[in-house]
């Protein structure tokens, strides 16, 4: 069973994924640590974002042991991410480690931008998570706010601006909706509320599709 959610910067994307799989009992997968892994390592090396040939190397040298580092939360290295990001040759190099993942028995939850596009066309669910932007910003926000990071309402909502346009108008795999995804729409649901219509769209697209067989 593949269930891939995608959508924009502080959809909730994350923190739903992983709820949905904590409660079948799938594997999880932020598939945006991987771009802000890479970050961080092209960084590391001195490197230029803009470097394409540094960044596909970051990404084919990536140790996924070295995820669940704390620095990978930041604002700066989720900035840094999205630049990244843009880079074909970064793309492809983390194409195998996801599809991989995919395959875990019995099943897995993948969240990110382009997974129902390009990862896992195949997905048995896929579900695209949206909110409107100043709901997004005040989430982020408050996520900031409860970490100690000094940066105000707007700084927030400008930045979110800013990686919406990035993530949407690149040409290599931007967000967008698969054509047999569904939308979830958080903006007035609490985590709660979207948890629950997400298992509804999860038993319906499973239902239909045992019922096609
Ligand atoms: O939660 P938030 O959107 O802030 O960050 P994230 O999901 O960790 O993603 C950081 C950046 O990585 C995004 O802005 C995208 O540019 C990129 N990304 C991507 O291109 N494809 C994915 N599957 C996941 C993230």
């Amino acid at each position: 069973m593949i269930i891939a959610i995608d959508g924009p910067a502080a959809s909730g994307k994350g923190t739903l994924a992983q709820r949905i799989a904590g409660h079948f009992g799938y594997v999880w997968l932020d598939t945006g640590l991987l771009y802000r892994a890479v970050a961080r390592d092209v960084l590391a090396a001195g490197a230029d974002l803009e470097d394409e040939t540094a960044g596909a190397r970051a990404a084919e040298a990536l140790d996924a042991a070295s995820l669940g580092d704390q620095a990978l939360r930041s604002t700066a290295i989720g900035e840094a991410a999205s630049v990244v990001a843009k880079h074909r040759g970064v793309r492809a190099a983390l194409l195998d480690f996801q599809r991989n993942f995919a395959r875990t028995p019995p099943g897995a939850v993948l969240d990110g931008r382009d997974i129902a596009t390009v990862i896992c066309p195949d997905a048995d669910v896929k579900v695209l998570v949206t909110a409107d932007v100043e709901v997004r910003a005040r989430r982020r926000f408050e996520e900031y706010v409860r970490r100690g990071e000094n940066v105000t309402f707007e700084e927030v909502l400008d930045i979110i601006r800013q990686r919406d346009a990035r993530d949407a108008s690149r040409t290599a795999a931007p967000l967008q909706k698969a054509p047999d995804a569904v939308l979830l729409d958080t903006t007035r649901m609490d985590i709660e509320t979207a948890f629950m219509t997400a298992l509804d769209i999860i038993s319906r697209a499973t239902g239909d599709r045992q019922n096609a067989r």
